[in-house]
């Protein structure tokens, strides 16, 4: 199993002072940003392009920028959000003509590719392209709010793509995503997930270090 890693999703963020916010949250211990890019058609939310991505790099955020693209279709934005400055690519196996054909774009613009499976998704969308995927981003709940509740199915999906990760001797790392806070965090790991994004727990938190330490030492007494 991999190091653990924490990932405020800015989707929760003061957006007047994005920049500022990334900033507090990496300096209060998390690894990763996580940027929701929703289209108002794949999802029924509009949020941010790659302009932001580009701005969050030229404020002088140095963190790894992981893309979660809840958009359809997904091809362009792969390529704008890579010269943007994205460190992850992850899009929704519905959102693609051709899944494999994005994943390996991703991959030539440089970028880690992730495949992000709805609630109701099954895991058979993966069968034929594992050796193109870095991560796995399993959807604790429907996307295009923060905010909601966490769909306790997703712990035996989680369980289900860890055992055919193991099975399959791959390096690919589980992220989950929506409803994760201190109260669930430990037993999502203990699912199997290894990258845990956060929204409304750290934004709507007054201590952004407080949470997140929280947070890690709910993981520290995980056992396997
Ligand atoms: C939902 C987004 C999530 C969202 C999670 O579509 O993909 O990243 O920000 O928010 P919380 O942690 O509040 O559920
Ligand atoms: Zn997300």
């Amino acid at each position: 199993m991999q190091e653990f890693l924490l990932l405020p999703s800015l989707l929760s963020a003061d957006f007047a002072r994005l920049g500022e916010e990334a900033e507090a949250v990496i300096n209060a211990g998390a690894d990763m940003l996580h940027l929701d890019v929703m289209d108002n058609h794949y999802v029924p939310n509009l949020t941010v392009g790659p302009l932001v991505c580009q701005a969050l790099r030229h404020y002088g955020i140095k963190a790894p920028i992981d893309v979660h693209l809840m958009t359809k279709p997904v091809d362009r934005l792969i390529v704008d959000f890579a010269n943007a400055g994205a460190t992850n690519i992850t899009f929704h196996p519905e959102a693609s003509e051709h899944v494999d054909r994005s994943l390996s774009l991703i991959h030539k613009h440089g970028c880690k590719a992730g495949l992000a499976l709805n609630p109701a998704t099954t895991l058979q969308c993966l069968e034929y392209v594992m050796d193109k995927i870095d991560l796995i981003l399993i959807m604790s709940v429907n996307p295009g709010f923060g905010g909601q509740s966490f769909i306790p199915s997703a712990l035996e999906k989680i369980a289900d793509v860890r055992k055919l990760i193991s099975s399959r001797h791959l390096n690919i790392r589980i992220a989950v995503d929506g409803g994760i806070k201190t109260e669930n965090i430990g037993q999502i790991a203990q699912a199997g997930a290894d990258m845990f994004i956060a929204g409304s727990a750290i934004f709507n938190h007054s201590d952004y270090s407080e949470v997140i330490s929280n947070m890690r030492k709910q993981l520290a007494s995980v056992r396997y």
